[in-house]
This record gives structure tokens, sequence and C-alpha cells, in this order.
């Protein structure tokens, strides 16, 4: 009698054992794509990327997975869009300011204060012009999947900054981004380019006097534990952008390209709840930590970045300019 029971027993283990390799192996994805970024985990940028990857393994029943590699664990933003353009990397999110170099169009979202508010820049970004900046990287090897929301861009430095005067001699450590410089320069500050991963101790240790970023860009990289004052001058709206290599989306079967598609757009909205949230608590956390939130009169900051506009009359920039002013 023992001894069968104990034969039960390892025959159950055995079939279980087996039952679980099964699985194992239905699990087992047909396609994995890595997707690389800047962010810290923390960030609701990347959640909502948790989000979409999430939605691919449900959608996909486990035969497509998207495996996330953050806080420049597989490098800058600028090496990461090189790497897709080669297909080396599947996919990568990234500020719209490094996509610059790499896709004209893209300088759009540098031009200081031209969306009027968060309402005016969805509508935007999902009008024609939106998907034709979002899209017109597709023939370098860059396809934009969608935008991210990555609110508005302010500056923070260890002094207070009330005016454009007050950024006169100091360095301001800005992305890698032609119109980022040109926006420090009209306003009248040092420019310097610098990765996101190096700025708190390049802040730390006074290579740089300023950085500006959003409020949750600045609580999650902890820049607050060394600037203790954040303007909110709001100058630029850049989204972040996830882009996938179209090498590697053209070899995608259709399902897949569908599947991810849907997923991606389901994380947008996802993603737009969750910087609503973050926006608002991030900016009080860091005002609990000893922050001071400084609202300055925006006009000046306004003023002092015409000749930004100017520069792009009559060009394809200047083009897009007019037709996101017409989106009401
Ligand atoms: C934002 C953006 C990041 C970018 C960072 C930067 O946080 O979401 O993608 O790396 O700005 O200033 O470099």
């Amino acid at each position: 009698m023992k001894n069968t029971v104990i034969l039960f027993c390892a025959l159950c283990i055995a079939a279980a054992m087996f039952a679980g390799c099964k699985k194992n192996n239905a699990l087992r994805p047909e396609v994995v794509l890595k997707l690389a970024h800047a962010l810290d985990i923390t960030h609701p940028v990347h959640k909502g990327m948790v989000y979409m990857a999430e939605k691919v393994w449900e959608k996909s029943g486990g035969r497509m997975k998207v495996e996330i590699y953050p806080s420049e664990q597989l490098g800058t933003e600028k090496e990461c869009i090189e790497a897709i353009q080669l297909g080396y990397l599947a996919i990568t999110k990234t500020s719209t300011a490094p996509m610059e170099g790499f896709v004209s169009k893209m300088k759009i979202f540098g031009i200081p204060y031209l969306f009027r508010d968060s309402e005016h820049f969805w509508k935007a970004l999902k009008s024609p012009a939106g998907k034709e900046v979002l899209w017109a990287g597709q023939s370098k090897g860059l396809r934009g999947l969608c935008y991210y929301d990555a609110g508005a861009r302010s500056f923070y430095s260890k002094k207070a900054i009330n005016s454009p005067a007050d950024l006169k001699g100091m360095k301001v450590r800005v992305q890698n981004s032609i119109m980022s410089i040109k926006m420090i320069q009209a306003m009248g500050g040092s420019p310097t380019s610098i990765p996101f991963g190096e700025l708190y101790t390049a802040l730390d240790q006074g290579v740089v006097d300023a950085a500006e970023n959003n409020p949750p860009s600045f609580y999650t990289s902890r820049h607050y534990e060394v600037c203790k004052y954040y303007t909110m001058d709001e100058h630029t709206m850049l989204p972040d952008i996830l882009v996938i290599s179209t090498r590697v989306w053209n070899k995608l079967t259709p399902e897949f390209q569908q599947i991810l598609q849907e997923a991606v757009d389901e994380s947008v909205e996802y993603q737009r709840k969750l910087w609503a949230e973050a926006e608002q608590n991030d900016l009080k956390t860091v005002e609990k930590q000893g922050v001071k939130i400084i609202y300055p009169d925006k006009q000046p900051f306004r003023d002092s970045v015409k000749s930004v506009w100017d520069e792009f009359e009559g060009t394809e920039i200047g083009d897009l300019i007019k037709r996101i002013q017409e989106v009401q």
C-alpha cells in the first residue's frame, strides 16, 4: 500500500512538471522586441511603456514580448536613435528634441511657447500636422509609433530664475538639440549639451548652473536634491515619442504590427492619466523637499525668444507652425 502511494505521488509530480514544461513552451515568444530609454522606472512615461508591454503580451497570447531597458542602460537617447536606424535595437522612447538631428520636422516642438495649453498640444499632436511629424522619419529608419505626454519644461537651478535676465552668464544644460541651444542663447544663457544620465553629477559639481525639464523628470531624476529653485516658465512642450526601427517593423507580420500598434495606442491614454497625476504630485513632493516653486511673469520669456520664431518664417517649420496654430 505504502509503495502504491509513493508511486502515485511520483506520477503526480512528474505529470505536473510535464504540464509546467508544456506551458512554458507555449509561452515562449516568437518575437522579442527590445525597447531602450533614458528615464527612471518610477517615471510615468516608463510606466506607460510597461502597460504597453503587458498589452502586447496579452493580445498576442505570449507570442510577442517587449523587453524594456530603462535609465540609459543601452545608451543615451542619441545612441539609441542611431541603433534603431541600424536595426540593432527595435524600439526606443526618446524626447523629440534629439530626434531633430535625424528628422528635421521634429524641430517644430522646439519652438518655445508654440502650444497654447495642454488641450491645444494634444489636439495638435492628433491633427494631420502632428501625424505628419510622427511619421516623418519612416524613410530614415525611424517609424514613430506614438507620442507620450511630457508636459511643459521649466528651468531649475541653485539660484532663483525670475526672468530671462537671470540666465545671463549661466551655463544651462540642454538636450542634444539645436533648437534648445537656440532658445537658451536667445534668452541670454550659455547652453551646454549633456546626456540626461550625466546631469545629476554635472549639476552637483557645478559643470552647469541650471537645467530645464518637466516636474516628473525633475523629481524622478532627483535633480531637486541639488537645485532648490524651480521656475514655472513652461517654455517648451516637447512630447516624448516611441520609435520603432522601420526594418524591424517591416519584418513583423501584419497581425503583430496590428497588436503592437493597438497596445501602443491604449498605453497613450493610460500614460496621459498617469502624467496628469504625477505632474501635480511631483511638484508638491519637491516643494516638501525644500524646493521653492517660482511662478514668474511669462511675457519676458516669450519676448526673449522671438528671434527663434522669426528664423523659421517661410520654411517648412514656419509652415508647420501656422498649421499647428490653426488647430482649434
Ligand atoms: C525628458 C524626456 C526624456 C529626456 C529628458 C532630457 O525627461 O522625457 O526623454 O531624456 O527630458 O532632458 O534629456
